[in-house]
């Protein structure tokens, strides 16, 4: 079954790791994609393209209002609207895990500008345009370790929560025109970032293994089927929720 095939979205990150995952998966099931990053996208496009999916992509910092305001109008004239949202980039992979005494406020600073100010901002962008349908779903990736207060990562989990409580907040202003905005928590998943993150110990991975019901490592592909069905009309009366999915670490 192809879920999304009315649906055309922004995946917000989609250049490598997770975000690149989701993009492929939302193609797989029928949406046009338009997948931004601070990076270049094309190799996400090409691969969608390749497969037969339909995808366009924009080189956009989702700090830069006027850009992010760019990146929506590319996604209408493409695609004749935008009808759901992931807001999937962050700084996550790139930082250095260590403990809050050590960290400066400069990085604190970045780390909400861009994962919790961006995501305001892509949500602002597309709120006329979902708006003048009375239809949108935005989908905000939070953490799980919003719900276990993960240590060394003091900016990071700050950030994430943050988005869990932006995205009660916008359910409630934004119900009344049809727009839904509920959270996807994924727990530590083996993105190309993270993999390639020297800094993360490897011990932290193999204790957050032991914290889960299900366990193995998890991937990226083990959150595409809960972002697809918060995407589509099958989620349609829920809004303001946080879905983990984690192999059965936190339960909430
Ligand atoms: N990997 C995990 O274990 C894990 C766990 C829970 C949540 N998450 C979340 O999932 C998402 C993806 O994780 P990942 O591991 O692939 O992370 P990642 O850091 O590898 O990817 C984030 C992407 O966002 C892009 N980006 C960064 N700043 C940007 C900006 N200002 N504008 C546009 N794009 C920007 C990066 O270039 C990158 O492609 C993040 O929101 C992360 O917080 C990841």
């Amino acid at each position: 079954m192809r879920r999304l095939l009315d649906r055309s979205v922004i995946v917000t990150g989609g250049a490598q790791g997770i975000g690149a995952a989701y993009a492929r998966a939302l193609a797989a099931e029928g949406a046009r994609v338009t997948v931004c990053d601070i990076l270049s996208p094309d190799a996400t496009v090409a691969a969608i393209r390749e497969l037969g999916g339909n995808a366009t992509g924009q080189v956009c910092d989702i700090t830069d209002s006027e850009a992010v305001a760019r990146l929506v109008e590319h996604s209408v004239a493409q695609f004749g609207g935008v009808s759901g949202l992931v807001n999937n980039a962050a700084l996550f992979a790139t930082l250095r895990p260590r403990p809050f005494s050590e960290i400066g406020s400069e990085e604190f600073d970045r780390v909400l500008r861009v994962n919790v100010r961006g995501t305001f901002e892509c949500i602002k962008a597309v709120l006329p345009v979902m708006r003048a349908k009375g239809y949108g779903k935005i989908v905000n990736i939070a953490s799980g370790t919003v719900f276990k207060g993960t240590p060394m990562m003091m900016p990071y989990v700050s950030s994430k929560g943050a988005i869990i409580a932006m995205t009660r907040a916008a359910a409630r202003e934004l119900g009344g025109c049809g727009i839904r905005v509920n959270c996807l928590a994924p727990g530590l998943t083996l993105s190309d970032g993270l993999v390639g993150n020297e800094d993360y110990p490897e011990e932290m991975t193999r204790s957050v293994l032991e914290t889960r019901c299900l366990m193995r490592d998890q991937t990226p592909e083990d959150l595409t089927g809960a972002l697809a069905f918060l995407l589509s009309s099958e989620s349609d009366f829920m809004t303001g929720q946080t879905v983990v999915v984690d192999g059965g670490s936190v339960m909430h």
